[in-house]
């Protein structure tokens, strides 16, 4: 029944609407003006030392405040909950902590989206292979493939904000869900709270989950994001790809392997994701088919908000963290990025420029490659008389194309891997968060 070691959590929440509550019920002649301000001085001094609340054996915050302002004030302790029902104040409570909780997550997605566009700048000309089917597909630069990282932070800032907006709403004066006789006026409430407006309907505001279904939501995807980004950081690691190197404090060793580095804190913000979803999941099986209004179901709430919450916060700063530190490894990538075979499309689209259709100047270099594959040898061993032999289309120039470099500066297009592109991507990431 308890869900104190839960919602105590919410003391700070639960007095900030207590106190708007004590105002309403002012504003409605249900208090005078003394008795407003004995309830408001009990109300602050309370709120300036939440640690030292004297909770005990309480079944939930919201009882606790309200035991606690009547132990101190007697009867006009026992005045407070007029008009009011635990039902209203959770959902307020919550949605005040959300509201809260979802900027400060969408400030730290976009402190790591900052991260990624520093490293990007500084590796803007590094070549790499640019991986389709985790196979080396084109050349790109790292700073391409790190901005890739830190474009979908930035809509994930985006998201959280507006699951921020989405609890800004206030449910106070609903009560247990029929509002009530008293003439209490939840817009005045809702302004005394600093949310943006009141309930519109007394049933949905104590039934709507919606807004910790947003924040969710939106973690979900932001660590699914992030697990994207920390499994690019395992690879890098790895001796198979060897591009990157953990900072000692990001790398752990093993209790039995002497020569390990493992790059733990990647793997654990990747776990994450699983752990995230969860709660998500979690919630919205709660929610499926629960009656309208105030079901007892909804105490399950806070522990999947709050569990996302803890899980992410962290994660975001770990993995900025270990990005920050990363030593990248520019002549391992460029020795991988080296292979002719990925400047095949580079031959077919100059031949492309010369006329000859898409289809067969595809056909035409694949069958190059494939013939020099059954011989044993690339197209960088092909002797600059051989070409037009192989293919009456090609000559040697095809050998000023087997240059990475060459092939990612001709990537003129916006949003691709030319210097000026990337300038473009940085000045755009820097602008969000601006
Ligand atoms: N502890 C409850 C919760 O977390 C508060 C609301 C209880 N309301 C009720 N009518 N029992 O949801």
């Amino acid at each position: 029944m308890d869900s104190l070691p839960v919602d105590r959590r919410l003391l700070v929440q639960d007095l900030r609407a207590t106190a708007a509550h004590v105002d309403a019920l002012h504003r409605a002649g249900l208090l005078d003006t003394t008795e407003r301000q004995r309830l408001m001085q009990e109300i602050e001094a309370l709120s300036a030392a939440p640690e030292a609340f004297p909770f005990e054996g309480d079944e939930d915050v919201h009882s606790a405040v309200e035991r606690v302002l009547t132990e101190r004030l007697g009867p006009l302790g026992a005045k407070v909950h007029a008009g009011r029902s635990r039902n209203d104040l959770v959902a307020t409570d919550l949605r005040l902590w959300v509201k809260d909780a979802a900027a400060a997550l969408a400030g730290k997605a976009r402190a790591m989206a900052s991260v990624l566009a520093d490293r990007a700048e500084e590796h803007a000309g590094t070549i790499v292979p640019g991986y389709t089917h985790l196979q080396r597909a084109q050349p790109v630069t790292l700073g391409h493939h790190l901005l890739a990282h830190a474009f979908p932070l930035l809509r994930d800032a985006g998201r959280l904000d507006r699951a921020s907006e989405s609890a800004d709403v206030s449910p106070l004066g609903a009560g247990a869900l029929a509002t009530s006789t008293l003439g209490l006026d939840p817009a005045a409430t809702a302004a005394g709270l600093g949310m943006a407006g009141a309930f519109e309907n007394s049933i949905d505001a104590v039934s709507d989950r919606d807004f910790a279904l947003d924040l969710l939501a939106a973690c979900t995807i932001t660590a699914v994001h992030l697990s994207r980004l920390a499994e690019d950081a395992v690879l890098w690691c790895s001796q198979e790809f060897g591009f990157a190197t953990p900072s000692d404090e990001h790398a752990t060793g093993s209790s039995m392997m002497p020569h390990k580095r493992n790059p733990d804190v990647a793997e654990l913000a990747r776990g994450k994701a699983g752990r995230i979803l969860g709660d998500l999941v979690r919630l919205v099986t709660v929610l499926k088919g629960l009656p309208l209004a105030y079901d007892r179901d909804l105490q399950e709430d806070k522990e999947a908000v709050f569990d996302a919450h803890d899980a992410l916060a962290p994660a975001l700063e770990a993995m900025a963290s270990m990005i920050r530190g990363l030593t990248f490894h520019p002549e391992r990538m460029a020795a991988a990025a080296s292979d002719p075979a990925l400047l095949t499309t580079d031959i077919a689209e100059r031949l492309v420029r010369d006329g000859v259709p898409f289809r067969e100047a595809h056909a035409a270099v694949a069958g190059v490659v494939k013939r020099l594959e059954d011989e044993g040898r690339t197209l960088g061993d092909v002797k600059p008389d051989e070409w037009a032999d192989l293919d009456p289309r090609l000559g040697q120039w095809v050998e000023d194309l087997l240059d990475p470099e060459r092939s990612v500066a001709a990537r003129t297009t916006p949003g691709g891997p030319s210097a000026a592109s990337i300038e473009a991507q940085l000045a755009s990431v820097r602008a969000h968060l601006r």
